[in-house]
């Protein structure tokens, strides 16, 4: 099939390259004339593990191309992949998604298939139809397909996903979609076939329920550190009960990135707007922002509040392993949170030291080595769980530190390795460890 795919960052990139795989014909769009001048020179512009491959595979069969011109859109399928990023108030801001769907009604024929994979609120489809059909002057094919790829494992999850949903009225639309799909759904996973206002419901209240589970340990981790219960522990007791399960129960510095946030908020948002109150989406939110305070509250208590003039290694920016991605990293908040008492950070990350520099320039010393980051500080903040701080050199950890001191904002280590190593270690909702005499 001959495929646009308009907006190519992290979904859109990955979905135009994962429909070329297969053997599409795809031109991806983006109206940032940087971004597509890469891609055209074979470089991408994020970081995901197998994208770059799989581009340059596509590219070079001649399937995949890019473009900052919109009218070269023009096909029976055309996919929006637009940001819905929030507003002030917690409301997605779809004026990105109006722009283009204005600019792209010229190119519309009755045949065309228009496809949101952007999260959407519940009602934009039909929204969208309704404009478009006054733009064009026939009634529009508009169909909902959200996407539930993980950055990290995006390339993974596009190519064999769980499910794929489809909302549309159209019979005409679910056989074109479940046709293109169809390779990807080779192990027997279903095709959901819905309407449009479930399929946008579906993709808040997933996300929503992943970001209650990571809510409800954090909040399950801090009630154990109170009592002195180890929520690893907890985790292992309740997670082997097959109605609990351990997905996304992982104690740690809250949940960031550009979905679970803003989608929380948004779904919240749309249920105040039907004059409900979202008891259980505020909480959610409330936890999180919450936690992501919970690094530098301990950094404060070891060091009883006085800060200025002290240095912290931070080991970790992305919001989470395997992207470079720093949206509502729960690292930035703790470098904000330092900065602003004078403390110097010394920080480091495998793929997002780039997107970073971009943000805080000169106010931070960027460390492409993660031992480089210790030298000379006075502790040492994990934030995110790159698999290589897994199993550090601890000795080296120790003579580069001036004092052994890990914050572990993703509860890395054992509690009886860092007692045997010497390290002070504070973590999310386990007993610290502290040594029997202060350190120096
Ligand atoms: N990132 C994820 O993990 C993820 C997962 C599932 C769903 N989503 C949803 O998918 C949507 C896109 O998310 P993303 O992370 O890919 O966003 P993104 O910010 O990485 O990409 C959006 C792209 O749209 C482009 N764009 C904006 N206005 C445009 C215009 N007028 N014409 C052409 N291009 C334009 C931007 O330049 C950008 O490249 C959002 O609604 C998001 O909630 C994201």
């Amino acid at each position: 099939m001959k495929i646009a795919v308009v907006g190519t960052g992290y979904v859109g990139l990955v979905t135009g390259t994962c429909l070329a795989e297969t053997g599409n014909e795809v031109i991806c769009v983006d109206c940032d004339a940087a971004k597509i001048a890469m891609l055209c020179k074979g470089r991408v512009p994020i970081y995901e593990p197998g994208l770059a491959e799989l581009v340059t595979r596509n590219v070079s069969a001649g399937r995949l191309n890019f473009t900052t011109d919109l009218a070269a859109a023009a096909s029976r399928l055309l996919f929006l992949a637009i940001g819905t990023p929030s507003l002030p108030d917690g409301t997605g801001d779809l004026s990105a998604l109006w722009s283009v769907i204005a600019e792209v009604a010229p190119l519309l024929k009755p045949e065309s298939i228009v496809v949101l994979k952007s999260t959407v609120p519940v009602g934009t489809n039909a929204a969208v139809t309704a404009r478009l059909e006054q733009l064009t002057g026939f009634r529009c094919q508009v169909a909902n397909n959200p996407e539930f790829l993980k950055e990290g494992a995006a390339i993974e999850d596009f190519m064999k996903p769980d499910r794929v949903v489809i909302g549309a009225r159209r019979d005409e639309v679910f056989d074109v979609l479940g046709e293109l799909y169809q390779p990807y759904l080779r192990t027997d996973k279903p095709l959901l076939c819905m309407s449009p206002e479930s399929a946008e419901m579906t993709k808040y209240a997933a996300n929503a329920m992943l970001a209650t589970k990571i809510s409800f340990i954090n909040e399950m981790a801090n009630l154990c550190q109170a009592t002195g219960a180890d929520i690893n522990q907890v985790r292992r007791g309740i997670g082997h009960d097959s109605r609990i399960g351990f997905a996304f129960l992982f104690p740690g510095a809250g949940y960031g990135g550009s979905c679970f946030p803003k989608d929380v908020r948004a779904l919240a948002a749309t249920a105040r707007a039907h004059g409900l109150r979202p008891q259980i989406l505020d909480a959610v939110h409330e936890v999180n922002v919450r936690q992501k305070m919970v690094v530098f509250d301990k950094i404060c208590r070891h060091f009883r509040g006085d800060l200025s003039g002290r240095t912290i290694a931070v080991w970790g920016l992305a919001f989470k392993p395997g992207t470079d991605d720093i949206r509502e990293a729960p690292a930035l908040v703790l470098i904000d949170a330092l900065a602003a008492r004078g403390v110097s950070l010394r920080v480091h990350d495998p793929e997002a030291l780039q997107n970073v520099r971009r943000q805080y320039g000169s106010r931070l010393v960027y460390c492409t080595q993660q031992y480089e980051a210790l030298q000379g500080a006075d502790a040492l903040a994990v934030m995110t769980e790159w698999k290589h701080f897994v199993h550090p050199d601890f000795r080296r950890v120790r003579q580069l530190l001036r004092q052994p001191v890990i914050f572990d904002g993703r509860n890395l280590y054992s509690l009886r390795q860092m007692r045997q190593s010497g390290f002070t270690y504070y973590s999310i909702g386990r007993p610290d460890v502290l040594p029997e005499k202060p350190h120096g």
